[in-house]
Parts: C-alpha cells; structure tokens; sequence
C-alpha cells in the first residue's frame, strides 16, 4: 500500500531527512585512511541519539550497526567492524537511517578516501549524476518507469551497470514502504507518483557487470566480478511541480 503523507507529515520528515543528511557530512568530514568502519559506525550512533533520533538500522532484521559501511567491491550492506581498517584509494559507501518522532530518513553516499584512481572517481561522480538525473523532471503525474530510465541511461552512457538485485522504496513511518522504486527502466511505464509520496532513490552503480553475489554473513552485498561499485541515496518527497529532497 501506497501512502501519501499530509503537509504535516512532510515537515516531521523533513526534520528527520536533516539528521540524516547532517550524519553523512559528519562522516564525511571524518573519514580517513586508518580509521576502522566501526569508527564510523560509533560517530553515526552518538550523533543520532544526541538528536533524540533512533538509527533505524540498528535491530532492523538483526541488523548489527547504526550504518552501513561498503567498501570498493561491496555494493551496500557491509557490517562495520573493527576488523576492517579504511585504506587510502579505496571508496567507501556510507548508507544510514534515522527515526526522529516516529518518522523515517535514509540516505547514502559514497566517500573517496586518498588518492583513488580515475574510474572510482568517474564510478562515484557518476552515480551522483544519477540521483540528480532522476529527480531533474520528476514532479506529480511522472510514471515511476522514468526514474529508472533516467538514472539507466545515464550509467550505461558511461560505461557503467545498474545494479538491479536491490531497488530503492517508498518512506515514512518505515524505511521501507512500498512502491519499490527501481534503477532500471522504460520511460512512461509504472505507477504515477503523487504529490505527497515519499520515496528513496537509491542508485547503485557498478563500474562493470550489474550481477552481485549475497554474502554469507546474510548481508553484505557484492559485485560478481569484484570490480568497484558506489551508491547514492535520499530520500525525496514528491510535490505539485517538483521534488523536496529530504537528506542533502
Ligand atoms: N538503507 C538501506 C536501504 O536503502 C537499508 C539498509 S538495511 C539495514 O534500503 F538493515 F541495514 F537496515
Ligand atoms: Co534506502
């Protein structure tokens, strides 16, 4: 079931897209080679709670940590340890949750730590690309198809994958609500979106094929032949002419 938030419910939204944007900064204002991701997972939780706000991912479905932390060939979903140290070249993907007052923001972004080469920095500018490209002429009436469309076309025109295991998902009470929210598409196909949806655009882009393989630790999530990969997510509400993007 769809559902469409009141003007009210967007503003408690909004409060928590805040959090959760101002988390990412914060992250990525830290983030250094010779950190550990649990480093980063502890700066996350304090943040969070000196808000009054929960990390939403911390218990959901046994979920270990407050973010998560996915590094070169991981794709999302990597458990922050203090087993994996940050090194200089890699990119990391920080995704994280925040529930403040009973409502929902998630949002993702990944961080190039040092020297990285050429095609982790075009992969990571790419997918930022991606994110804005759907959101550009997406307003009250656009089929939900286009968002795919726009974000497909823009990845494979570089040479890169869409990675179609994983999908993005409408927000509020929940992280995840539906409709499900895909980076692949034909324009002009799927539901309308409203004015008063909520959702989150999550591409996931791989710089060579779009297959991923599940780990066995029941989460993380990787590329098939372990070439880099880089995420980008808010969360954004759809308006009469526009979108409000609730996390930057
Ligand atoms: N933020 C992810 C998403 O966009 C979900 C993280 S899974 C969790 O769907 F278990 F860590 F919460
Ligand atoms: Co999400």
């Amino acid at each position: 079931m769809i559902t469409v938030k009141t003007e009210e419910q967007i503003e408690l939204m909004r409060k928590a897209g805040k959090v959760t944007g101002d988390v990412l900064r914060l992250i990525g204002s830290e983030i250094k080679e010779g950190m550990t991701t649990k480093d980063l997972d502890r700066i996350a939780y304090e943040y969070i709670k000196s808000f009054g706000g929960e990390p939403s991912f911390l218990g959901y479905s046994g979920y270990p940590a407050s973010i998560c932390a996915s590094i070169d060939e991981t794709v999302v979903h990597g458990i922050p340890s203090d087993d994996v140290v940050i090194r200089n070249g890699q990119i990391v993907s920080i995704d994280v949750g925040v529930v403040l007052n009973g409502w929902q923001g998630d949002a993702a972004r990944t961080f190039m730590v040092g020297d990285v080469s050429e095609e982790k920095k075009k992969l990571v500018k790419v997918t930022q690309e991606c994110f804005f490209k759907a959101v550009e002429n997406l307003k009250d009436g656009t089929p939900m198809g286009d968002i795919g469309y726009a974000v497909q076309t823009h990845a494979e025109s570089n040479g890169f994958s869409v990675v179609r295991a994983l999908v993005g998902h409408g927000i509020g009470r929940e992280m995840h609500e539906d409709p499900s929210v895909p980076n692949y598409g034909r324009k002009g196909t799927g539901i309308r979106l409203k004015k008063g949806m909520v959702i989150a655009i999550e591409p996931m882009i791989n710089a060579g094929v779009y297959q991923v393989d599940f780990m066995s630790d029941g989460w993380g999530v990787k590329t098939r032949d372990r070439k880099p990969s880089a995420h980008y997510e808010n969360t954004v509400a759809i308006t009469a002419d526009g979108v409000e993007i609730l996390t930057l």
